[in-house]
């Protein structure tokens, strides 16, 4: 009797109908996506000329000719050119997989809302629900959701910097990315992404983790630490940190070299952000932070892209004062639907866990990549990475040549990009949600035609 309306609506049997019948829709047309296939003659004109509005547009060229024509199947997407290739960036990160159903499922309930955008005045159950789900599995309190990864990270610069009060500077590492923000392009460590702007922060920077010389790498890394705590003592507020490096190049850290810089800061009063934008939902645990026994030492942590839904998740006792956070949205309907459903299958359908389909799938890469090293050692390095989110470096790791190496991929089926640079590697974040075993085979086997017409 004390139905509301939305759910009667969400049950009546003309919906569900409908709903199934999208679904099945759907399913069916994706039976024709099999594999790689090149573009179509007839679509050639009409895709060059989409391209060409694209870059036009935007006033700058695309780093691939991509744009979707809005289906796919798992990690296979069709292009406006109708190609069908297989999609190992994900968007940079963003896509489980391509019309996967659980969340064709999820969106057409979202269209069924009746709102589009949920924003800080007016939100529906799910944004509580996503919020709640997200401080749980963090192990942090308080959950703030935002449209951007940099907003997420602008959120958790504000909470620390409020926080600690009135310290003003802020550690990072080399070679970090935080994103495209003033502030955070200022402390992400490339100096062409700040090029001709103000600079609205202060950043004091640490060397990062060695896989070559782990102990040296610390010792290096404390030292310099201890140096900008002499320099500028009681000024810092925060260390803001990527557990695994993303655009800087895939790179890995470790427990013994995170524990002690960190145990050093908080002694020292200053905050952690763990910014998970990149690597959250990637590794055998939800948070990076997790994966390395850090979660103590994380006071803040950033969410974003695989999560469909940003978030700055933060301590009780670092808790804003009224006034300091807020924006117009803080999601469609549609991508919190989405979250819920990533989510819910990250922690359900066995992709967490040293033995989870994460690790598994970039177990098998890295097995296929290594393999490859050894047979042709001067014409690719690597691999590198953790669970979903591999690299390799191509021949020298220039640039030129890295660029034109992920050129090539495109041209024969696959989607990757690159990060980093000296070396600048080829990087793939698979859509653990959508792709195969044998997809990778099948990609590792493209790789190594590349590599050898090379020869
Ligand atoms: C580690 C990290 N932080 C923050 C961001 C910014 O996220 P967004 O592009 O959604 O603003 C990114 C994006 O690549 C990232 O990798």
């Amino acid at each position: 009797m004390d139905q509301l309306i939305a759910e009667k609506l969400r049950g009546d049997s003309r919906v569900v109908e409908a709903k199934r019948l999208l679904m099945e829709a759907c399913a069916a047309a994706q039976q024709e996506i099999k594999g790689i296939r090149p573009a179509k003659a007839s679509l050639k004109a009409s895709y060059d000329e989409w391209i060409r509005s694209a870059e036009e547009l935007r006033g700058a060229p695309l780093f691939h000719p991509l744009i979707g024509s809005g289906i796919g199947r798992g990690a296979l997407v069709e292009l406006a050119d109708g190609s069908h290739r297989f999609d190992l960036i994900s968007g940079v990160g963003v896509h489980f997989g391509h019309s996967l159903p659980l969340l064709l499922s999820a969106t057409i309930d979202a269209a069924l809302d009746d709102i589009v955008m949920q924003g800080n005045l007016e939100q529906n159950r799910e944004a509580i629900t996503l919020m709640r789900l997200l401080a749980q599995h963090s192990q942090l309190d308080h959950c703030f959701l935002s449209t951007s990864g940099a907003m997420a990270c602008e959120n958790a610069l504000k909470i620390a910097f409020q926080a600690n009060y009135p310290r003003t500077r802020l550690l990072a590492f080399n070679g970090c990315f935080a994103g495209r923000t003033l502030a955070l392009a200022q402390i992400t460590d490339t100096a062409k992404y700040r090029e001709g702007l103000p600079t609205p922060i202060f950043v004091d920077y640490l060397p990062f983790f060695s896989h070559e010389r782990p102990e040296e790498s610390l010792l290096e890394a404390m030292a310099c630490l201890k140096e900008h705590l002499r320099r500028y003592p009681k000024q810092h507020a925060a260390l803001m940190l990527e557990l695994i490096q993303g655009e800087g190049g895939v790179y890995p850290g470790a427990r013994s070299f995170f524990a002690p810089l960190m145990e050093l800061c908080r002694a020292e009063g200053i905050l952690i952000i763990a910014d998970e934008v990149q690597s959250f939902g990637r590794t055998d645990h939800l948070f990076a932070y997790q994966h390395f026994a850090l979660s103590e030492l994380v006071d803040i942590a950033t969410v974003g892209k695989l999560t469909q839904v940003c978030a700055t998740l933060f301590r009780s006792k670092d808790k804003p004062r009224p006034g300091l956070l807020s924006q117009t949205f803080i999601a469609s309907s549609a991508s919190l639907h989405a979250a819920l459903a990533i989510l819910q299958s990250l922690i359900h359908d066995g992709y967490l866990g040293s033995d989870g389909k994460n690790m598994r799938l970039g177990a098998l890469f890295q097995a296929r990549l290594e393999a490859l090293h050894r047979k042709m050692p001067d014409r690719i390095r690597g691999p590198f990475g953790i669970g979903t989110m591999v690299a390799f470096t191509p021949y020298d790791g220039s640039y030129e040549r890295s660029v034109d190496f992920a050129n090539r991929l495109f041209n024969a089926g696959v989607i990757g990009f690159i990060a980093g640079s000296h070396p600048t590697r080829i990087r793939f974040l698979l859509p653990a949600g959508g792709i195969r075993e044998e997809d990778i085979d099948e990609v590792a086997e493209i790789i190594e035609s590349l590599l050898c017409e090379d020869g």
